[in-house]
């Protein structure tokens, strides 16, 4: 195979080793290599080891494009496996009514939060969610970001939903995306009284989304004065009879045993995790359920809790993060979240890296492709500005990526910081 790209001089690359998850024990140990060089054909990843011995089996086309690293960490493009990416309008002015001691689940009572959110998204067409998403998908891929799930949930009803759905596939970004129908995200003023007829609703959309393939994951937000246990489990059931993937956002603020619910249906993830117990942790271990954390969405609520991160590391679970990007939690750069992660969570930046690479792909199904430097992978690939992958959790609020490389095309080189 003709290379048409090599990347060399790289100081150190950082990727991990085997394939899969990586459990939460092994998230320390990454594979190093120094001096190490990495070549590309067609958009995968050919070759990756010590710089020699890769330009002696190189077979670079004449044209090839050949990038020094100068020295520089080269790590995978990170993969951000939970958003909310798609959706109208803002919710800046929620901050003073936080900070005045509303709490989230006050706004959301209030017909605030996701509803009002709903209401800015009903009024746009599939062009202006395409361009919205985009802008923010722009800022992402600035901070390294070159896979996102995107979650509808926002429309709650059946033509916003499966607009949103569509926006999804039909943007043309460089940015890879995996898309996931979350309809029972709220529940709507016109069902307010009639929970079970707009689940109903949301489960008569699944056999269209599975047909036409507008998404691969359903989701559900199982929360006090939102979705039950039993609403969780009769949608999640529902969807996975259709042959759809299960997540579920459980126990961001009380434990309705939604985690051990999605686990024992073989949910690939679970998100939030703050008031997860012992049960639910197990449970995810058993079922090979992946703990997905949300450090940012903990900062916008102004809770002081952490999730435990550091016991479900332990066990041996593969912990994913995310930015978990709603219009309740405005944060583009995956970078800031993984600061967070090891200031709040106490993740070593090995374990950052790991939960935000080969974690977070696996998180969302395409651990095969995405999240390492691997031979076969995709050459999604970053080149930090720095030596080091611990510089980026270190010195945070500023860009540590110099260049973006997406299925082998240079995305963005010499950013600014
Ligand atoms: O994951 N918790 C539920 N859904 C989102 C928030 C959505 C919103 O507030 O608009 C989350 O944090
Ligand atoms: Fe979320």
């Amino acid at each position: 195979m003709v290379d048409d790209m090599i990347l060399h001089n790289i100081g150190k690359l950082i990727t991990f080793p085997g394939e899969g998850p990586v459990p939460g024990n092994s998230m320390n140990d990454p594979l190093i290599i120094e001096d190490a060089a990495v070549t590309v054909s067609k958009g995968k990843i050919t070759g990756v080891g010590p710089g020699k011995e890769i330009w002696d089996r190189a077979d670079l086309s004449k044209d090839a494009e050949c990038i020094d690293c100068n020295g520089k960490c080269v790590v995978p493009g990170f993969v951000d496996p939970h958003t909310h990416l798609v959706f109208g309008g803002s919710r800046e002015f929620e901050l003073g009514m936080k900070l005045g001691g509303a709490s989230y689940l006050d706004i959301l009572e209030a017909g605030g939060g996701i509803l009002r959110t709903m209401k800015d998204t009903r009024a746009l067409t599939v062009e202006q969610l395409v361009e919205q998403m985009d802008r923010r998908m722009d800022k992402m891929i600035r901070y390294g970001t070159t896979t996102v799930e995107i979650k509808s949930g926002y429309g709650l009803d059946i033509d916003t939903e499966f607009r949103l759905l569509q926006a999804i596939k039909a943007s043309d970004h460089p940015m890879d995306r995996v898309a996931t129908f979350l309809g029972p995200h709220a529940i709507p003023p016109e069902y307010r009284e009639d929970p079970e007829g707009y689940l109903d609703l949301m489960i008569s959309m699944l056999p269209q989304i599975k047909g036409s393939n507008l998404a691969e994951y359903v989701d559900i937000f199982c929360e006090r004065n939102v979705f039950d246990l039993e609403q969780s489990r009769r949608f999640l059931t529902a969807a996975k009879k259709e042959g759809l993937k299960l997540k579920i956002h459980s126990d961001e603020i009380a434990n309705l045993g939604g985690t051990r619910m999605g686990a024992k249906l073989g949910a690939v993830s679970a998100d939030h995790l703050l008031v997860s117990n012992d049960d639910d942790l197990e449970a995810m271990r058993e079922n090979g359920t992946i703990p997905v954390l949300l450090p940012g969405t903990l900062m916008t609520i102004f809770e002081e809790r952490v999730p435990r991160a550091k016991d479900m590391m332990e066990m041996g679970l593969p912990v994913a993060l995310a930015t978990d990007i709603n219009p309740n939690c405005m944060v583009e750069s995956l970078q800031f979240i993984q600061a967070l992660a090891c200031y709040r969570l106490r993740m070593t930046p090995n374990q950052v890296l790991a939960a935000t690479t080969a974690n977070s792909a696996a998180a969302i199904g395409v651990g095969d492709l995405k999240g390492r430097i691997r031979e076969g992978y995709d050459a999604d690939i970053l080149i930090l500005k720095d030596g080091s992958f611990d510089h980026v959790v270190y010195n945070f609020g500023v860009n540590h990526v110099d260049t973006v490389i997406k299925g082998g095309n240079i995305i963005h080189r010499g950013l600014e910081w």
